[in-house]
């Protein structure tokens, strides 16, 4: 079933190691010419930087017009399902897991979330027609949660029963801090109402983390661990990315040791590596775990992978609401911004 790369794999391949060249240059200017710690800070500065510009209305105006040919559709599998669907199933015909996330956040008015929760029952009614390997992570301030808790609730409930109807799985992603605890609350109310096919999501760069594993610990809880792609204040997140790092290596072990099913969700080598010793170390089973990566990021690395009899789930977006996912992509690298230079200047 599993296919060689295709000709926009090669292309996406091609891309990654172009910008991981990029990466290795800049980080050896950055080596040659200044000291450890304002490398460090350089970098921080660009993610800040590119964050807090999402929010200035003339970029992201600039943005949403020409964002798409200047590097977005890397990341987004298109703009609407028809779209997203061959996408999908060419990434299961590689022997990929997926999940799949109508684009969209912070909706303020009820009808528009109404309608989401619409499209994500027939979003979840298409995936079993057509018979792909993808389930579906949500951002519960795309369902309302601005508007009210118990609102936001509802209308993830219903997306849960549907999906369960299907035997299908939803994961509800992890927004900023100040959204971190209404959104551990409803992901604890639903479990505890039984619904058991729903996750959600914990961020290695904020301080208070270990303690709401622990909290969760209880509910034998499904859980991705990332990083976290937020701008967040030094009061409540690492400032520093070695931080961040330890953290993530510390919660995947406490995670793997004692939750019922672990998403690794990271591009970074390095911790893959050390999951993959700990799990032989400590004998825990392939079932127990899986590794996730984004759609257009180490598409290699995902096939690798998998080639290698591991569960990996590629995280494979798709909507016209792509401006702030595509932001956050930027800021993960400052090597994309290269890119998006490099698109500008081809035209
Ligand atoms: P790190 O940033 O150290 O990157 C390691 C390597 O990966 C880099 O050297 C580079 O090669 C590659 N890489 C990483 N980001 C890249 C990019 N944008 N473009 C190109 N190459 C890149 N966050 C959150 O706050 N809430 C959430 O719910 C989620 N959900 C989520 C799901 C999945 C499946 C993934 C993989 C990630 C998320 N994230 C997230 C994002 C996460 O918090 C984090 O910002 C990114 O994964 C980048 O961090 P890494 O762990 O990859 O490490």
């Amino acid at each position: 079933m599993r296919q060689n790369l295709d000709v926009g794999d090669r292309l996406a391949a091609a891309s990654d190691r172009a910008a991981r060249a990029v990466d290795r240059a800049i980080e050896a200017t950055i080596a040659a010419n200044l000291p450890n710690r304002a490398g460090a800070a350089l970098n921080g500065f660009f993610r800040s930087g590119i964050l807090m510009a999402t929010q200035n209305p003339v970029i992201s105006r600039l943005v949403r017009r020409f964002g798409m040919r200047l590097g977005a559709s890397r990341f987004v599998a298109g703009e609407t399902l028809d779209q997203a669907v061959p996408v999908l199933r060419r990434l299961n015909e590689q022997g990929l897991l997926t999940n799949t996330t109508l684009l969209g956040e912070g909706v303020r008015d009820r009808a528009t979330a109404l309608r989401v929760v619409d499209e994500y029952c027939r979003i979840l009614d298409r995936i079993a027609a057509e018979r792909l390997q993808t389930n579906v992570a949500l951002k519960l301030t795309h369902l309302g949660l601005d508007l009210g808790e118990d609102f936001a609730l509802d209308n993830v409930r219903q997306i849960v029963r549907h999906a369960a109807g299907h035997g299908n799985f939803i994961r509800i992603d992890m927004e900023e801090s100040a959204r971190v605890d209404p959104t551990l609350r409803i992901y604890r109310r639903l479990r505890e109402a039984g619904h058991d096919n729903v996750g959600t999501v914990l961020q290695s760069m904020l301080y208070r983390t270990p303690r709401d594993l622990e909290d969760l610990l209880p509910l034998r809880p499904n859980l991705r661990l990332v990083k976290g792609a937020y701008l967040e204040p030094a009061s409540v997140a690492y400032p520093k990315k070695a931080d961040v790092d330890r953290a993530y290596r510390e919660l995947a072990e406490r995670m793997l040791l004692n939750i019922g099913y672990t998403a690794i969700a990271t591009h970074d080598e390095r911790l893959i590596a050390h999951v993959l010793k700990f799990t032989i170390d400590h004998h825990i089973g392939d079932d127990r775990f899986e590794f996730q990566m984004l759609y257009g990021i180490r598409p290699q690395l995902q096939i690798g992978l998998a080639e290698r009899g591991h569960r990996v789930r590629v995280a494979t977006p798709f909507g016209d609401e792509w401006y702030y996912f595509f932001m956050r992509r930027l800021a993960e690298r400052p090597a994309n911004l290269f890119f998006l230079a490099r698109n500008l200047v081809k035209g």
